[in-house]
């Protein structure tokens, strides 16, 4: 198996031709894959149809596709989508790594998720996806000093996509979040590139700690359902904390803990544990989207 991140394979194929953050149709296999499963939707279901003009169809590219999806479910009566789109592209405008992430997570989501093959799942329906792309504008606005905005943006995020992530907090590409309900971030936590959690998981504090207090999870890691992580503590590259488990803490590279507190099970058996959820589907849906660039 190749240890080279595929996302990162997949965002460089589609920005050798991309040239710029609005690339057009043509020349964005990513945004053309959509678009097609847009259209197939389209056919097939008339009462989504306002939804798929609106976010997919009626958008110049994947990326005015995405704020759009995101922003909408965001929007409500004192905050509007309009307002939430025009901060979001002013973001975009000055950080490409928003955009990388944009990409990177809707490709872990296929690589990864067995039971989605269509990118236009993550992209309307995954909350987990909207949740990390809620934080990406969050954490730009937080690094620019808007707090207030930035915590609006998280307590938002909060009540629609069932997850509690800090602003501070960093977040790679490449993450996948399954299910998401009930993840919780502290703000002095790291999550590096490549990574997958599932539901449930707290990458919190001990409550004995003050300043830098939360978690560092390195690349390549696996977080079971409902895991706790507490602590200034460093989960190790492609390492796996089983399901359940209270990891109090630092967890080598390569390992698998398991239990409450958490002790080593096994050497990692693979290199690829956030790969682990289920290879077979996850590598025809990517090989039958790479095929096609
Ligand atoms: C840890 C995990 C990845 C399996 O790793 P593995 O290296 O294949 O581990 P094994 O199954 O060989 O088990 C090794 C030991 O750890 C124990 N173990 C495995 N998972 C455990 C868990 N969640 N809690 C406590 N102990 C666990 C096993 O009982 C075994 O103990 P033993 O050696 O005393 O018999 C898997 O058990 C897990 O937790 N996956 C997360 C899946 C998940 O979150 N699913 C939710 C889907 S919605």
């Amino acid at each position: 198996m190749s240890s080279k991140p595929r996302h990162l394979t997949l965002i460089a194929a589609t920005r050798k031709s991309a040239g710029d953050l609005h690339p057009n149709l043509g020349k964005d296999p990513l945004w053309r894959k959509l678009r097609e499963e847009a259209e197939d939707s389209f056919a097939r279901e008339p009462n989504l149809a306002r939804l798929l003009r609106a976010t997919i169809l009626e958008r110049d590219s994947l990326e005015d596709a995405i704020v759009h999806r995101v922003a909408g479910r965001l929007a409500n009566d004192h905050v509007s989508a309009a307002q939430i789109v025009a901060v979001f592209e002013r973001a975009l405008a000055r950080d490409p790594e928003i955009v990388a992430g944009f990409r990177a997570d809707i490709a872990a989501v296929i690589d990864r998720d067995p039971a989605c093959d269509r990118f236009i799942e993550p992209f309307l329906y995954f909350k987990g996806y909207h949740a990390i792309q809620t934080h990406r504008l969050a954490h730009f606005l937080w690094r620019e000093q808007r707090t207030d905005l930035a915590l609006y943006l998280q307590s938002r995020s909060s009540d629609l996509f069932q997850t509690d992530i800090h602003p501070a907090a960093r977040i790679g590409k490449g993450v996948f979040l399954d299910h998401a309900t009930g993840f919780v971030v502290g703000a002095t936590a790291t999550i590096d590139d490549d990574v997958s959690i599932l539901q449930n998981v707290t990458l919190g504090g001990t409550g004995k700690e003050t300043g830098d207090r939360h978690p560092k999870v390195r690349r390549g890691v696996m977080i079971g359902a409902g895991a706790k992580i507490l602590g200034n503590i460093e989960i190790g590259e492609f390492s796996r904390v089983a399901a359940g488990s209270v990891v109090l803490q630092r967890v080598p590279a390569h390992t698998t803990v398991a239990g409450v507190p958490a002790k080593v099970v096994s050497a990692a058996q693979k290199n690829e544990p956030y790969r682990d959820m289920d290879q077979i589907l996850g590598q025809l849906a990517y090989d039958s989207f790479t095929y096609s660039i």
